[in-house]
C-alpha cells in the first residue's frame, strides 16, 4: 500500500486526509494519507526520514511551502515561477516539487463559473500564500492583476519578478482609492486568521466585484464577512481550491484524476 501525508503545522485540522481517502475510493486503490506535524527547523531531517521510510508523496502546507521549495531538486516551471511547492515526491531518486495551489484556484474559479479573462482583479497580501497563486492568475489572460499589501516593498518585488512577462501586473497601496470597477478581490492576508484589522483600498468592492477568500473555516470567513457587509453577493472561501489542489497532487502521484464533484459538500464542516 502507498503511503502519503500532508506536512505543517498546524496539521491536525487538515482535511486532505479525508480528501484523499475519497478521491483513493473512486480509484479502488487503497492508500495511507496522514497528517504529520513539522515544524520549519526539523524539516529536513524528518522529510528525509519520510522518503526513507517509504512514503511516496507529500502534500506541504503552511509554513512549509517555501522550504519544500529549496528542499527539492527538481522543481516544475510554476514552481519555479511561485517558489513555492506544495507537492513532493521522488522520482529516479531525485526528489521533484510542484505546486498545485494555483492551478487549484484556477479549477475552483472555473468551477463557479467566474471568468478571468478581461477580468481585473486585486490580490490581498504578498506573503507566501498570494506567491503561490500569482502565477497561475497571470496565465489568465487578466485585464489587470493589483497587489497591494501591508508592506508596500513585498507587493513591489512580486511585480518586479512578473512585470516584463505580464505588464497587466501592478501594485497599489492599500490605503489607495480604487476608481473602476474590481471583478474579483483575492485575500491572501492572514490578517483575518490572526484575529487582526485589514485596512482595504476604497473602492475595491463594487457592484458586481466578487470576494475569494484563499482561507477557509467552519462560519464565514472574517474577510468574507466584510465583504458581505460591504454588499457583496458572491463570496467564496477557500475550500474548493484545497479540494482541486489535493486532486491535481493524487493525479500526479497515482495516475488517476479524481473527480472533485460533491466533494466539497462531503467534507465542509458543519
Ligand atoms: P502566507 O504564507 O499565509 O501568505 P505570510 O507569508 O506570512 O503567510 O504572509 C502573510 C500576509 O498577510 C502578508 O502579506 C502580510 O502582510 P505584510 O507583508 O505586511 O506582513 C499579510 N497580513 C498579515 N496580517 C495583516 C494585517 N493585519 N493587515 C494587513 N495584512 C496583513
Amino acid at each position: 500500500m502507498k503511503k502519503f501525508a500532508v506536512i505543517g503545522s498546524p496539521i491536525s485540522h487538515s482535511l486532505s486526509p479525508q480528501i484523499h481517502s475519497l478521491f483513493a475510493e473512486q480509484a479502488q486503490i487503497e492508500i495511507s494519507y496522514e497528517a504529520i506535524e513539522i515544524i520549519e527547523s526539523d524539516f529536513n531531517s524528518k522529510v528525509n526520514q519520510l522518503f526513507e521510510d517509504g512514503y511516496s508523496g507529500l502534500n506541504v502546507t503552511l509554513p512549509l511551502k517555501e522550504i519544500a521549495f529549496h528542499y527539492a531538486d527538481k522543481k516544475s516551471e510554476e514552481a519555479l515561477l511561485a517558489e513555492s511547492v506544495n507537492t513532493l515526491f521522488l522520482k529516479d531518486s531525485s526528489v521533484c516539487g510542484e505546486t498545485t495551489d494555483g492551478q487549484g484556484l484556477l479549477l475552483d474559479l472555473q468551477s463557479k463559473e467566474i471568468e478571468l479573462k478581461g477580468s481585473n482583479v486585486v490580490i490581498l497580501g504578498a506573503g507566501g500564500s498570494a506567491r503561490a497563486v500569482i502565477p497561475s492568475l497571470l496565465s489568465s489572460n487578466l485585464n489587470s492583476l493589483y497587489i497591494a499589501n501591508r508592506t508596500s516593498k513585498k507587493a513591489v518585488d512580486i511585480v518586479n519578478i512578473h512585470k516584463q512577462n505580464n505588464p497587466e501586473i501592478n501594485q497599489i497601496e492599500m490605503d489607495e482609492s480604487i476608481n473602476f470597477e474590481i471583478d474579483l478581490v483575492v485575500n491572501s492576508t492572514s490578517a483575518g486568521t490572526l484575529g487582526e484589522e485589514l485596512v482595504l483600498p476604497e473602492g475595491i468592492f463594487g457592484t458586481k466585484t466578487k470576494s475569494y477568500d484563499l482561507s477557509y473555516s467552519e462560519e464565514i470567513t472574517p474577510f468574507n464577512l466584510i465583504a458581505k457587509k460591504r454588499g457583496i453577493k458572491e463570496t467564496y472561501d477557500g475550500l474548493g481550491m484545497l479540494i482541486h489542489q489535493a486532486a491535481l497532487s493524487f493525479e500526479t502521484w497515482n495516475k488517476f484524476k479524481p473527480s472533485t464533484k460533491d466533494i466539497e459538500q462531503k467534507i465542509r464542516p458543519l
